[in-house]
């Protein structure tokens, strides 16, 4: 017998040399053909079987698990070199085997002739704490897979690692530095999900410069992007073609499995839309191209970010999925004791229903740097006056808001939007009746924070060129956070809002705002993808369509809120600006009889809990706030961070219903939204601690409804515990908020 294994041995370092290989890797064990030593008996026996399976098939296939064997992801290469991934959850396929690969500019392209050099295996487990978030403490779970790839024709290497979880997969692209690829051009990404079905999927048009649209409801086959709903409203709008959809993508199969498809990292790297075929419900990454139409320029080693996929037969575990934040890197920063989840107010809703305005004058041809405003006839609406300010900051004050935000206090206004014009702000210049002197001691005296306005009409040029100056400017005047804004087309002209170009600008104002221990919301900025892991001082995005659109347009659906949380929700929070009161626009003027918040008063309060964000706004007139001082009252208790987060009831689309407990306290808030139809749920409170509770129930009356008569609440209050079950109705387009505050003996 040992005769026959040393002959088999010598065979097999033969057989080694002559398809020269160096190591040849199976089953993860790798053989050093120079180290004979290394070669016990079982190895041989186990190499020579996968050899005689490579022969067989002139292919491989293998297939990983995650920790608790639920998601199963088989990979497998063809005869022509071709790399498949695909996936299984609980035996029920979620996506087919799917390629992966590149087209690239002027060079073969890496989409074939691939070889398997190694597979490294490794189980990731830690526990983190994020600076901020829906809990205090996240677990990453996962089995790390990593595929060196070699593209044999071109002696290319290309490494592909897959992070599988027990609630989804996240896989990304590495590059390492090598002497055959050193600087590249992408012209497109190549990653499939065959998806199993023509399932349905909750969309948007996949736009390079906006995700400001209502979402569609629909079969993949029935996608048409240049339809979309709402489509009109969207004035800086670039969608390739019909079939491109954004993500994060939800999609829910007739089996009853929920699928999430989106991206985590991104970093340096255009943002990806998913191209659908409409017969095969193939769906393929699409990047956002540059001016050229080209997609990435790379220099190895790079990674791209995470292409990731969340998997669940229950809805609500898809929005309790840490995937996408536990693939980005921690954060690098030392310090992030000055980075605080803030609750603000601002004037900004005055602008929006046009009771004010962000311009000075009413006048539509200026040059910033040869005007003297003060030689201007002021319109007399202008909404950013130290006066107003002192208003805002004493509401704050008085209510225990953190911060005021003060949209149009600098020059520019006048033409900003809609003239790509290049020298627009200059970030530095107060208008005349705004003292940002008086207006920062002030904030200053009553322990109030400044929330800047970097609106920057898409010149994106002139803002970097002015941003030393600028961040000197708020700086000195005690501002804390920046709310960035992206409205109209991007200059550099030809590039996208979502594009690599952009994609390094969001991060380079991250990046000097760190420095300068300032925290950032963008507006129309790319959507998020997890990064506040990494760059916590990036408390929100809007990137979607955020509840201003109900001031000045046919607005958002009653359905809106219950998709955006399954959507774009997944990749972070959003600066959406819940708890208009004031529901109908007839309320500020004839014109705007038609527009309306298309949801009750209740369902405002409600967003508090179900729409996630650090930075959360109290978006009403502090004058509709004083209207209402009983409702009010949810706005100024509810938290902005958490310590723990359950989503009790969801579907995409029909209704949310979360319980979050407060980070620094022991209270816990729920809040339930539906869409147009009217709901009952029985809410069960056995995650109270074990102790009573004074619930305040905030709810929709009897003969509310979101159109008929929306400003109609009822408040009631009662005594739980965590035996207790609450039963509760949401009206038509309704809703329900309730705190919990435990009581103490
Ligand atoms: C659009 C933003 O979403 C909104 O919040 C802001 O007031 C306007 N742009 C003006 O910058
Ligand atoms: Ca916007």
């Amino acid at each position: 017998m040992k005769k026959f294994f040393d002959r088999l041995k010598h065979l097999l370092v033969l057989y080694l040399n002559r398809i020269n290989l160096n190591r040849l890797y199976a089953n993860c064990i790798s053989i050093n053909k120079n180290d004979l030593s290394q070669i016990t008996e079982a190895l041989v026996i186990k190499v020579i079987l996968f050899l005689i399976t490579m022969m067989v098939n002139l292919s491989f296939s293998q297939d990983f698990f995650s920790p608790d064997k639920n998601l199963k992801l088989s990979i497998s290469l063809n005869e022509k070199g071709e790399f498949f991934y695909a996936i299984d959850f609980r035996n029920r396929a979620v996506i087919k085997p799917s390629k992966i690969g590149f087209d690239l500019i002027r060079t073969e392209h890496l989409n074939n002739n691939f070889e398997i050099l190694k597979i490294e295996e490794n189980e990731i487990y830690e526990k983190w704490s994020p600076v901020w978030g829906e809990v205090d403490t996240i677990i990453n779970h996962c089995n790390a897979v990593t595929f060196y790839l070699k593209q044999k024709s071109t002696e290319r290497f290309l490494n592909i690692q897959f992070r599988i979880f027990n609630d989804g997969l996240g896989f990304r692209y590495e590059f390492p530095r090598q002497e055959n690829l050193k600087y590249f051009i992408i012209a497109e990404e190549n990653s499939e999900f065959a998806m199993t079905g023509n399932h349905i999927t909750f969309w948007i048009p996949g736009d390079y410069d906006s995700q400001e649209y209502t979402y569609t409801t629909s079969r993949f086959s029935e996608i048409n992007a240049l339809k979309g709903r709402h489509f009109d409203y969207i004035i800086t709008k670039s969608i390739p073609g019909e079939n491109f959809v954004q993500t994060p993508l939800m999609i829910k199969t007739d089996e009853g499995l929920y699928i999430n498809i989106h991206e985590s990292a991104l970093i340096d790297y255009p943002a990806m839309y998913l191209k659908v075929n409409k017969e095969n419900f193939v769906l393929s990454t699409h990047l956002c191209p540059d001016a050229y139409g080209n997609k990435a320029y790379l220099q190895t080693p790079f990674n791209t970010p995470w292409r990731t996929i969340i998997v669940s037969d229950k809805a609500e575990k898809i929005l309790e999925s840490k995937i996408i934040l536990n693939l980005n890197e921690p954060t690098k920063f030392e310090d992030v004791s000055w980075i605080k989840p803030k609750k603000y107010i601002g004037i900004w809703w005055s602008l929006h229903v046009g009771k004010e305005s962000w311009n000075y004058a009413d006048i539509d041809n200026i040059r910033i740097n040869r005007i003297d405003y003060d030689t201007l006839k002021p319109n007399g609406r202008h909404g950013a006056t130290t006066e107003n300010a002192k208003r805002y900051i004493d509401f704050a004050a008085k209510h225990g808001f953190d911060a005021v935000l003060i949209e149009g206090w600098n020059i520019g206004w006048e033409d900003w939007f809609g003239n790509w014009k290049e020298n627009v702000f200059d970030f530095v210049t107060p208008y005349p009746d705004f003292n940002v002197e008086e207006v920062s001691r002030y904030a200053k005296e009553k322990g109030v924070e400044l929330i800047m306005h970097h609106e920057t009409s898409s010149s994106v040029t002139n803002y970097e060129r002015r941003m030393n100056e600028a961040f000197e400017f708020l700086k000195k005047y005690n501002y804390t956070t920046i709310k960035t804004g992206y409205v109209g087309p991007i200059i550099p002209r030809g590039e996208h809002h979502d594009g690599q170009w952009m994609i390094n600008h969001y991060i380079r104002v991250l990046e000097k705002a760190e420095k300068e221990k300032i925290c950032i919301a963008s507006h129309e900025s790319v959507r998020l993808t997890g990064l506040h892991r990494t760059y916590p001082n990036w408390l929100a995005a809007e990137a979607a369509r955020g509840n201003e659109f109900n001031a000045w347009s046919e607005g958002n659906p009653p359905e809106h809120e219950t998709i955006l949380i399954f959507t774009r929700l997944i990749g972070g929070p959003m600066d959406y600006t819940p708890g208009i009161f004031q529901i109908k626009m007839d309320y500020y003027s004839e014109e705007r009889k038609n527009f309306q918040v298309h949801t009750t008063l209740s369902k405002q309060l409600a967003l508090y809990v179900v729409l996630y964000s650090p930075f959360q706004m109290a978006a009403d007139l502090p004058e509709n706030y004083e209207r209402f001082p009983d409702a009010f009252q949810f706005i100024k208790d509810v938290p902005v961070d958490w310590k723990k987060t359950k989503v009790l009831f969801a579907e995409p689309g029909d209704y949310i219903v979360t319980a979050r407990k407060d980070k620094n306290s022991d209270n816990w808030f729920i809040g339930a939204i539906t869409d147009e139809n009217s709901r009952e749920f029985n809410i069960k409170l056995d995650f109270l601690d074990n102790a009573k509770y004074e619930a305040t129930i905030y709810r929709d009356s009897e003969n509310a409804h979101w159109q008929k008569n929306p400003m109609s609440y009822k408040i009631e209050k009662k005594v739980v515990d965590n035996k207790s079950t609450l039963k509760i109705k949401l009206v038509e387009g309704g809703g329900c908020a309730i705190s919990l505050k435990k009581i103490k003996n």
